[in-house]
């Protein structure tokens, strides 16, 4: 099977960052030839092709890149009870999770720690108000109220990105509606000591967050 070596692939991680960050334009290669059949198939079950298309570089990092940085023939994994994938095997003592959007994926992995990233397109569709109400804490929701759209969409990642790392997602409410993120580029958040890396990427046009726990 051709991994897939000659793909472009792009380093999102700044210097001193205690992880790698690494994203794929999803237009940018044929991912579906180059996966392994039961991965082909999972990807497949995607109707619309742009989110199939996204499972399929998704499932391209998670059989062909990561066994490649890990030194591995093939990595196993493990589900949490929220559903998170965790890395198992060979592979027990790293964290790996990664995050597609509009035309991106990208995906974080670190030794030793949990962790989590988000993408979010700063194009979608979101009812800010509404979501917002829902999820953010008083103080998160005081951040939007003062920065809008832009604050949002810093502030979701960031929590998406944090509830990732801690595997619980969004099910968990206490936590869930428990933070005090603010739009910062670095910080470490009070309520549940996550590390959290934020900015934009893409000229703008995406909101990315990394968490570590
Ligand atoms: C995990 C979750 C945060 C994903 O969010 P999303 O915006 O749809 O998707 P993203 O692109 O950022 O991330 C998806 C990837 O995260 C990983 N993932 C799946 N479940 C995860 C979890 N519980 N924690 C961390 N990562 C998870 C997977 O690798 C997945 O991609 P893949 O299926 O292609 O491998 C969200 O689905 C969730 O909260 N799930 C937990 C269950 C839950 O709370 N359900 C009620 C929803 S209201």
């Amino acid at each position: 099977m051709d991994r897939g070596t000659d793909i472009p692939l792009q380093d999102w991680a700044w210097p001193g960052e205690p992880f790698r960050l690494v994203a794929a334009d999803v237009a940018a290669a044929d991912w579906a030839a180059r996966l392994p059949l039961e991965a082909q198939e999972r990807a497949a079950r995607f109707t619309d092709p742009a989110a199939r298309a996204r499972a399929a570089a998704s499932e391209w990092f998670k059989a062909c890149w990561l066994p490649q940085e890990l030194g591995l023939d093939r990595v196993e994994w493990k589900t949490g009870t929220h559903g998170k994938p965790r890395l198992a095997g060979g592979g027990g003592g790293w964290g790996f999770n990664l995050s597609h959007a509009g035309g991106y994926v990208v995906a974080a992995l670190a030794q030793g720690v949990a962790i989590g990233v988000d993408l979010e397109s700063l194009a979608r569709k979101a009812d800010v108000e509404a979501l917002g109400a829902r999820v953010f804490s008083a103080s998160e929701r005081e951040w939007v109220r003062a920065g809008g759209r832009a604050a949002f969409f810093t502030l979701w990642s960031q929590k998406e990105a944090l509830l990732k790392a801690l595997g619980c997602g969004w099910a968990n409410g206490n936590v869930v509606r428990g933070t005090r993120l603010e739009p910062a580029a670095f910080q470490e958040e009070p309520a549940t000591r996550v590390r959290v890396w934020s900015r934009r990427v893409l000229d703008g046009a995406y909101a990315l967050a990394v968490a570590v726990f």
